[in-house]
C-alpha cells in the first residue's frame, strides 16, 4: 500500500511537471481544437495578422507577427514572437514589442546589423534591429493625418529582449495617412541600408548609414500595378535567375483590389541602380491567386551558403479575417516558400515552391487510382497531369456534404469553396476562385491540406492558390477525374506533437 502511494505521488509530480512545461513557452497549440492548423504556425490564443521582422540569426528563424493578445479580433498591435530551426516546427516566445506612448507597433522588418552601424551593439555582438511603424491611435481619432511614423528597437540577446531607441521616431510623417510597413535590407551596391515603405498608393525608397537617419531616394508605383486599394507591406530583394543574372523584386501587398477580391500581393521585377527601381514592364503579376495569402515577406540574413529567398505570408484576407470561425485564436501563416525567378517568353516571373523542410513531416506516400478514403485530415496530395489533356476535376469531400472542387477547363483553373464547410460568417467567403492558366502547361499538382486550409501548387510553384476552408469534419474522400487518375497521398504529422 505504502509503495503504491509513493508511486502515485511520483506520477502526480511528473504529470504536474509536464503540464507546467506544456503551458510554458513550448506551446502545444491546443491540438484537438476544431480548425487548429497542425503544420502551420498559429498563436496559441489571441489575434494574429502580418508576419513581421522575419530574420535568421545563429541557427534560428525568427517570426515576429502582428499580435493582439487580449482578443481574437484586431486591436492594439504588439509584435508576437516565435522561433524555429526549420521554419516548420515553432516555439512560441513571449511578446517582443508592446505598444508605447508613440502608438501601436505596426508591421515592419528586422535585420542583423553585422557591422554595428547603429552602434547599439559591438562588432562581436551585432545587434538585431527591428524597424517598424508606430500607429498613434490618438492622432488617428483626433482627425490628424500624420499618425504613422517609423521607429526602431534592438536586441543583443538573440531577439529575446528588446530595447526601443530613445530618439524614436526615426522617420517622421510628411503629412500622409498611410505611411507604413518598413522593410529594410543592406544594399551591397551602394553600401547603405535601403528601406522600402508603403505610402498610400506607391512605394517609397529611403537610405541610411546607421538605421537612425533616413533620406528619401525615390518613389515607385503611382502609375503602375493595381490600385484598387492601399499598398502595404512591401519587400525588396535581389534574386538570381537560372542563368545567374540578378534582378530586383518588389512585393507590394494591396487591400482591397486582389484578384479574388480583398487582400493580395502583387510583384514587380526590374532593375535598381541604388536609387531608382524600374520595372521590366507594366503587367500586373500576383504571387498567389488564392484569397488567403497576404502581407507576406521574405526572411532577412539567410546565410549566403543557403542562398534561398524564403517567404511566409499571413493566411487570411481582411474581408473576413476578424470573423473566421476559430475560437481561441485567429489566423495562421502560410507554408514557408522558396522564391525563384524564372525567365519566360513574356518576362520574368516568380515561382513559390514549398520549402524542402516540410519533407521530414511527410510520411511515405501511398498510391491511389481515382478515389481514396483517407484517415487523416493532414496530408499532401500529388499527381501528374498530361500536357496534352490538361483538364481534370479533383473533389475533396466528407459525409456532411462539405466539399471543395478544383477544376481545370481550358485556360482556367478554379477552386470552389462554396460548400466547403462553415461559410456563412461572411458573404465574400463562399466563392469560386479562378485563375487564368493560358500560359502554363500543367504537369504536376501538389496540394497541402491542413485542418483549415488548402495550398495548391501548380508545377511546384509556377502558380499558387492558398485558400482557407472550415469543414466541420475532415475531408476524407478524394476523387480525381482525369484520363490517368493516379495520385499519391502522404500523411503529414502535426508539428505540435
Ligand atoms: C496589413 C496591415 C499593415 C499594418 C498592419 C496593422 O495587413 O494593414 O499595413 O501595418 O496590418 O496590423
Amino acid at each position: 500500500m505504502r509503495a503504491f502511494s509513493t508511486f502515485l505521488i511520483l506520477v502526480l509530480i511528473v504529470t504536474a511537471c509536464q503540464q507546467q512545461k506544456r503551458s510554458g513557452n513550448i506551446a502545444v497549440g491546443g491540438t484537438n481544437e476544431l480548425f487548429r492548423s497542425q503544420f502551420h504556425f498559429t498563436p496559441e490564443s489571441g489575434w494574429m495578422n502580418d508576419p513581421n521582422g522575419m530574420v535568421y540569426y545563429d541557427g534560428e528563424y525568427h517570426l515576429f507577427y502582428q499580435y493582439y493578445p487580449d482578443s481574437t479580433v484586431w486591436g492594439p498591435m504588439h509584435w508576437g514572437h516565435a522561433i524555429s530551426k526549420d521554419m516548420i516546427h515553432w516555439e512560441r516566445l513571449p511578446i517582443a514589442l508592446y505598444p508605447d506612448s508613440l502608438g501601436y507597433i505596426f508591421s515592419g522588418s528586422a535585420v542583423v546589423d553585422w557591422k554595428n552601424t547603429s552602434g547599439f551593439g559591438t562588432a562581436q555582438t551585432p545587434p538585431i534591429v527591428a524597424i517598424y511603424t508606430y500607429h498613434d491611435p490618438k492622432g488617428d481619432q483626433s482627425g490628424r493625418i500624420d499618425f504613422q511614423t517609423q521607429g526602431i528597437a534592438f536586441s543583443l540577446d538573440k531577439g529575446r529582449t528588446w530595447n526601443k531607441y530613445e530618439r524614436n521616431p526615426v522617420l517622421a510623417n510628411p503629412g500622409i495617412r498611410d505611411f507604413r510597413d518598413p522593410k529594410v535590407s543592406w544594399n551591397e551596391v551602394s553600401n547603405q541600408w535601403v528601406m522600402t515603405l508603403a505610402v498610400k498608393d506607391h512605394i517609397e525608397f529611403y537610405a541610411s548609414l546607421d538605421l537612425k537617419k533616413w533620406d528619401k531616394l525615390s518613389e515607385f508605383g503611382k502609375t503602375i500595378g493595381e490600385h484598387g486599394g492601399v499598398w502595404e507591406c512591401p519587400d525588396f530583394f535581389p534574386l538570381k535567375d537560372e542563368q545567374g543574372d540578378i534582378n530586383w523584386v518588389l512585393l507590394a501587398s494591396i487591400n482591397p483590389g486582389g484578384p479574388q477580391g480583398g487582400s493580395a500581393t502583387q510583384y514587380f521585377v526590374g532593375k535598381f541602380d541604388g536609387k531608382n527601381f524600374t520595372s521590366q514592364d507594366t503587367l500586373t503579376r500576383w504571387i498567389d491567386y488564392g484569397a488567403d495569402n497576404y502581407a507576406g515577406v521574405t526572411w532577412s540574413d539567410i546565410p549566403s551558403q543557403d542562398g534561398r529567398r524564403l517567404f511566409l505570408g499571413w493566411m487570411s484576407n481582411w474581408q473576413y479575417a476578424n470573423v473566421v470561425p476559430t475560437k481561441a485564436w485567429r489566423s495562421a501563416t502560410t507554408l514557408p516558400r522558396n522564391v525563384k525567378l524564372i525567365k519566360k517568353s513574356n518576362g520574368y516571373e516568380l515561382e513559390f515552391a514549398p520549402v524542402d523542410e516540410i519533407l521530414p513531416i511527410q510520411q511515405e506516400p501511398v498510391i491511389y487510382d481515382g478515389t481514396a478514403k483517407i484517415e487523416s485530415s493532414l496530408f499532401m496530395m500529388e499527381f501528374d497531369v498530361d500536357e496534352a489533356v490538361q483538364d481534370f476535376t479533383l473533389t475533396l469531400s466528407n459525409d456532411q456534404h462539405e466539399k471543395i472542387i478544383i477544376d481545370v477547363k481550358g485556360s482556367r483553373l478554379s477552386l470552389d469553396r462554396t460548400f466547403s464547410g462553415i461559410i456563412d460568417f461572411n458573404p465574400d467567403f463562399p466563392a469560386i476562385h479562378t485563375m487564368n492558366i493560358h500560359d502554363v502547361a500543367i504537369h504536376n499538382i501538389k496540394l497541402y491540406v491542413d485542418q483549415a486550409s488548402v495550398e495548391l501548387f501548380v508545377n511546384n510553384g509556377e502558380r499558387v492558390m492558398t485558400e482557407l476552408v472550415f469543414p466541420t469534419k475532415s475531408y476524407n474522400l478524394i476523387k480525381l477525374e482525369q484520363e490517368n487518375p493516379k495520385f499519391k497521398i502522404s500523411y503529414i504529422s502535426s508539428i505540435w506533437k
